[in-house]
């Protein structure tokens, strides 16, 4: 069965008030763009065409406004709303009609994904049909995330969620590839002392189940979640630099399209139309006019590339 997608944006973003008061916080721009890009562009160079995207209920207009059908861009968007933040593990109960039995890969709004070789990682990852894998990443503040605890032979054997007393320095990043017995283990997942169905505890049925796979980002890799105001500046600096450095844009939806041949240069030349008065418009009918860079063969090694170019997302 084919690979379905989802994007969890959700919550109050109650650390970023008042900026999430009139808006979600996957809405609020990362440089050139809606947070909400970046997790949508992994899970698209991951091959995925079929993408649920779950917010709150207030929030889901403005989401629609912003993604529509996803027709334009070649892949396909449903939406469904948490009613409350109960827990990122909830979305495979809510999105268990949406899979119906499917595998899938869900990354969450407000995580940004950057570094050469994530293309080779996603491709293997999404290859793995029984099981299923999370990246860790190493972190300076490990008890703010699900922490990846590894015996002598490194390799994991519980994640623990935001413990007062890490026993790595390992973060469990927000994007997970589950086989399709999520939504049913799911089930079996109870709200944590703080009242959420954790993904943690998910990922640890895997794991007891010896069917979790922990794969490490290197230092080359850089991970970021936007959810304070001092992230969310860091995050858009970083884009920014990168961005103006390289003279690609990262996160780039609809350029992502255009190589993976799921929309033709004249697809692309009608939304850099719209965009035409932003550079992000502009940098769209510029990649209208080179050929489409093509999907990363099977196996999951990078497209050729043309001198040094970034991956994550693009
Ligand atoms: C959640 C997960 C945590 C994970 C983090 C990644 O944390 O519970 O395991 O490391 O996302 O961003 P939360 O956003 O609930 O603080």
């Amino acid at each position: 069965m084919t690979r379905k997608g989802i994007i969890l944006a959700g919550g109050a973003g109650t650390r970023l008030h008042p900026l999430t008061l009139a808006t979600s916080k996957q809405l609020l721009p990362v440089y050139d763009k809606p947070m909400v890009y970046y997790p949508i562009s992994v899970l698209m160079r991951a091959g995925i065409r079929d993408i649920l995207i779950i917010t709150t209920p207030e929030d889901q207009a403005a989401f629609k406004r912003l993604l529509g059908d996803g027709a334009r861009i070649g892949v396909n968007f449903s939406y469904i709303v948490q009613d409350r933040p109960e827990g990122l593990a909830q979305a495979y109960l809510l999105g268990e009609d949406f899979l119906d039995g499917a595998p899938s890969a869900m990354a969450l709004g407000d995580n940004l994904f950057f570094g050469d070789g994530l293309g080779a990682k996603l491709a293997s990852a999404g290859q793995r049909t029984d099981g299923a894998t999370v990246f860790g990443a190493w972190v300076k503040e490990p008890h703010r995330y699900g922490v990846v605890d590894f015996d002598a032979d490194q390799r994991a054997v519980r994640i623990v969620e935001k413990p007062s007393e890490p026993p790595s320095n390992y973060a469990v990043t927000g994007l997970y590839f589950y086989d399709g017995d999520a939504p049913e283990l799911a089930r079996q997942v109870r709200p944590s002392a703080r009242g959420e169905l954790e993904i943690t505890d998910l990922n640890n049925l895997y794991l007891e189940r010896g069917a979790l796979n922990v794969e490490l980002l290197g230092q080359s890799f850089v991970w970021l979640d936007a959810g304070t105001h001092e992230s969310l500046l860091e995050a858009s600096e970083f884009v920014r630099v990168l961005e103006e450095r390289h003279n690609r844009v990262i996160g780039c939806i609809e350029e992502i399209a255009y190589d993976q041949g799921w929309i033709d240069a004249e697809a692309l030349r009608q939304i850099a139309g719209e965009y035409a008065k932003s550079p992000y418009g502009q940098y769209l009918a510029a990649a209208a006019d080179r050929p489409p860079r093509g999907t990363p063969p099977a196996g999951g090694a990078a497209a050729a590339p043309s001198g040094p170019r970034l991956v994550a997302g693009r």
